[in-house]
């Protein structure tokens, strides 16, 4: 299918699928952003036997009835897991499959070496199944991955995920190439906003749930929220 061509601002960024009311990173979840008008939905990705995962953590145990590290176990382990509700670890194939062009995918990498297998996934869905490269956006904490991502594939979006507001926050998000930066909420304030505008980069702002704060950032004129509960972002203007 086409994607929804729409603009709207804020655009709704499903957090780890719509963790409010879902199993984090599943195919459940991710369903159910979709169905509450995410635009986008953000996953974490980590790296197992060789294939790109949905996990937050570095280990299986909050989010699983597993135990260990997502890197050291088996895919045969890491497959026969339970996530929540019954749902398993999914791909980050699987997931691009399930999504099928409803919704944009942020693939958040959470661990090194991910990214000669994010850039092929990538290429295989923009190549084969007919995705734009608009319509996935890689991010991480770690901007040494996403330099290696551009490396491999500059035609990839890259967005520079940033703790706190670091001095130099525009100038590392502009040597990477990156079409937008993602702050912490509390961090946002009008004159940061303004300087991102000037250099042309979006404003991605997590993890924002509380409806007083989503009324904040959507009067400051922020692009995009991550949340746990797209419904909250979505409305009113969705409907036109
Ligand atoms: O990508 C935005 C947000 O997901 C970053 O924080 O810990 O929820 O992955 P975290
Ligand atoms: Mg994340």
């Amino acid at each position: 299918p086409a994607p929804r061509l729409r603009n709207p601002h804020p655009l709704v960024f499903g957090h780890r699928g719509a963790r409010g009311h879902a199993p984090e990173n599943t195919l459940l979840g991710i369903e159910t952003g979709i169905r509450l008008g995410a635009d986008w939905i953000e996953v974490d990705v980590h790296l197992n036997g060789g294939r790109p995962v949905l996990m937050h953590d570095m280990t299986l145990d909050r989010s699983t009835n597993g135990r260990g590290r997502v890197a050291e176990v088996t895919p045969d382990y890491l497959d026969a897991l339970d996530a929540g509700r019954g749902q398993h670890v999914p791909t980050v194939q699987q997931a691009i499959e399930c999504i099928d062009r409803r919704a944009g995918l942020n693939l958040e990498l959470k661990a090194r070496g991910l990214a000669e297998v994010i850039v092929h996934q990538i290429r295989h869905a923009v190549q084969v199944l007919g995705w734009d490269w608009s319509e996935i956006l890689v991010s991480s904490f770690d901007l040494h991955e996403l330099r290696q991502v551009k490396a491999l594939e500059p035609r990839i979006a890259v967005g520079a995920l940033y703790c706190g507001v670091p001095l130099d926050y525009a100038a590392s998000a502009e040597a990477l190439g990156a079409v937008s930066v993602h702050l912490s909420h509390e961090f946002l304030a009008p004159n940061l906003l303004a300087d991102a505008r000037a250099r042309g980069l979006a404003i991605y702002v997590y993890t924002v749930n509380q409806p007083e704060e989503i009324e904040r950032l959507r009067a400051l004129g922020v692009d995009g929220l991550f949340t746990d509960y797209p419904e909250r972002v979505a409305v009113l203007d969705r409907a036109a």
